[in-house]
This record gives C-alpha cells, sequence and structure tokens, in this order.
C-alpha cells in the first residue's frame, strides 16, 4: 500500500479514471463527490462549497488529487459566487492543509488559463484568462504552486466514466444512431482521452515534480476531431458537418485557440497522451468492451 490518495471530484470522468488507475497501482482511494455518488470507488459525500480543510484534516492523506470544480464555463460566468468558492476557496484551502500535514497535491486545471490567440501554448506562456471559469483556475493553480505542487494543465476532456456528457462520447452515441453531429471549425483545443490523462497523472503522482505540466491532446477543432472518431469507429463521416463558434451561442467568451503542448510531460512520464490514433484505438476499445458489458 502506498498511503492515502484523496481524490476529489471521483464523479468526473477524469477524477473517476484518476482514482482507478491509482487504486490498481496500489494507492488506497478515497474518492470525494457531492452531488453524484459514484460504484467501484470508495468515496465520501464533501461540499466543498462549505469548506475544505477539515476534509485534509480529517483522512490526513498522503497525496491529493484535486479535480472538483465547477468545470461548467457557462455556469461560472452566472454562478460567479458558487464558482469561485469551489474554485479558488477550496483549492486555496485544499493546498494550505496539504502542506500542513505534509500531503503532495496534485492539480488539475485546464487550457482556458490562456487568451487563445494563438494556441500551442507550452507550459511557461503566460496565462491570461478570458473568462471567469479560466481565471478562478488560474487563481487555484497559484495557491497550488505556492505550496510547492503540482499543475496538470489538460484539456477538452473526453472518453467514458461518470460527469457531464462529453463531446467524443457525444459524437460516437449520435454517429452510431445515424444522426447528424455539428462540430465547430473554427475554435482549436487538444482533446484528451481521459485514460491517458489518469494513466499521466499516476506517473506524476510518483515523483517529487512541482510546477506546472501540461498534459493532453494533439491541436484539432472539434470538427477534426468529429471526423477522427469517426474514421476510428468506422462510423459515417458525411454525418459530421462543420459550423463557426458564432453559431453556438455560447454565454462566456472562449479561447479560439487554446491548444496545448504536452512534449515536457510526453518526455517526462512516457504516456504518448498527445498521439490521437493511440487515443482513438483505447476509446473504441473500452466502448466496446462497455457495450459487451452491458449485453
Ligand atoms: N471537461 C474538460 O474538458 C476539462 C478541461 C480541462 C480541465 N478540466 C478540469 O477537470 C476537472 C473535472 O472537470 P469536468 O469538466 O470533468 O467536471 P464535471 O463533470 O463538471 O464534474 C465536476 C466535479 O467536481 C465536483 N464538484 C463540483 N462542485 C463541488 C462541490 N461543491 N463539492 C464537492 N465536489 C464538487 C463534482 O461532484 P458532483 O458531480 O458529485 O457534484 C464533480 O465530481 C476540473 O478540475 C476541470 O477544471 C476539465
Amino acid at each position: 500500500m502506498r498511503g492515502l490518495a484523496l481524490v476529489t471530484g471521483v464523479s468526473s470522468s477524469p477524477g473517476y479514471k484518476i482514482a482507478l488507475r491509482l487504486a490498481s497501482a496500489g494507492w488506497e482511494v478515497l474518492g470525494v463527490y457531492n452531488q453524484h455518488p459514484v460504484g467501484g470507488i470508495s468515496a465520501v459525500r464533501w461540499d466543498l462549497a462549505a469548506g475544505a480543510r477539515e476534509l485534509v484534516r480529517r483522512y490526513k492523506p498522503a497525496l491529493i488529487i484535486h479535480a472538483a470544480a465547477i468545470g461548467d464555463v457557462d455556469r461560472c460566468e452566472t454562478e460567479p459566487q458558487l464558482c469561485y468558492l469551489v474554485n479558488v476557496v477550496a483549492t486555496r484551502e485544499i493546498a494550505s492543509e496539504a502542506y500542513r500535514v505534509g500531503a503532495r497535491v496534485v492539480y488539475i486545471s485546464t487550457d482556458y488559463v490562456f487568451p487563445g490567440d494563438r494556441g500551442l501554448y507550452r507550459e511557461d506562456d503566460p496565462p491570461r484568462p478570458v473568462n471567469y471559469y479560466g481565471l478562478t483556475k488560474l487563481l487555484g493553480e497559484e495557491a497550488v504552486l505556492a505550496v510547492g505542487g503540482a499543475v496538470v494543465r489538460t484539456a477538452w476532456i473526453y472518453g467514458l466514466g461518470p460527469g457531464r456528457l462529453n463531446f467524443g462520447r457525444a459524437v460516437v452515441e449520435r454517429l452510431s444512431r445515424g444522426e447528424e453531429v455539428r462540430a465547430v471549425a473554427d475554435q482549436w483545443g487538444s482533446p484528451t482521452l481521459n485514460t491517458l490523462l489518469a494513466e499521466a497523472v499516476a506517473k506524476l503522482a510518483e515523483r517529487e515534480h512541482s510546477g506546472v505540466l501540461h498534459a493532453a491532446g494533439p491541436r484539432m477543432s472539434r470538427y477534426e476531431f468529429a471526423l477522427a472518431i469517426a474514421e476510428a469507429f468506422g462510423l459515417p463521416r458525411e454525418l459530421v458537418k462543420p459550423i463557426s463558434m458564432s453559431e453556438v451561442g455560447y454565454r462566456a467568451p472562449r479561447p479560439r485557440d487554446s491548444s496545448l503542448v504536452s512534449r515536457r510531460a510526453v518526455e517526462m512520464l512516457g504516456v504518448p497522451i498527445d498521439n490521437i490514433d493511440y487515443a482513438l484505438s483505447i476509446f473504441k476499445r473500452e466502448w466496446v468492451e462497455q457495450r459487451h458489458a452491458a449485453g
């Protein structure tokens, strides 16, 4: 046993995959959820908006993976107080208590700390968020870095598991039913498979690395990503239709190109997280296995 690992946001797709991966590597894992209980992992309910200090004091973990957040970008715009409490105040409390109990913290952050004016951002490029979600995540990063923790910036997470329906899963579901997929062609990011992110985070957790690391897929538009999914799953490409960002009606401003360069993580951790063919082959295998398991 490697000690206790607390995983907040265990009811999100990345949090759940990270918890499973750490458990299989010999950690005693305790997940933290708020509104959505999960199966298969031992977990406690804790509302981080009501405070996080006592959570860390009570369990005194050796490792904290802090993946919980108000991750809905538009919701952060309409409910800024809740977003601030969860993304900033709770993260500050987790970071300072982790320091007191000697826990290592790995914070899951986002490409949305960048303005999106040029893309292919590296770890030392200056952040400048264009929406409230990005600002709160940047303040969370600063709290974790101040206590010597690690920040993993990722992006456009897709894959199986609990949490909100992600774009990758929606594309497979819609194309499998013969339905059209409208995908934005003039916005770029780095679609990231949750399974590979979990692998990278688990490997990082074993090291003393502190500071920022980018761990995400390659630069693509959502349209290119949807076409790549259709190709990998043998689904009809012609059902994928390009649209522009202006047709979506986002409430919060979005960076136009927030793609990340993850070369440092690939070299350091040996996880080919930026290889889309590899990622989609894993996604497809998991999809097929889940369908077989469901009978
Ligand atoms: N989605 C992406 O593409 C993306 C990209 C880059 C970074 N990230 C980061 O990845 C992490 C997960 O994001 P997601 O979009 O996958 O999340 P999500 O599906 O919206 O889930 C958010 C998670 O945070 C938990 N949470 C929210 N409010 C909470 C509270 N008051 N107390 C305790 N837990 C609370 C939720 O628990 P319940 O559901 O149980 O309430 C859930 O587990 C976040 O840190 C996000 O910033 C996501």
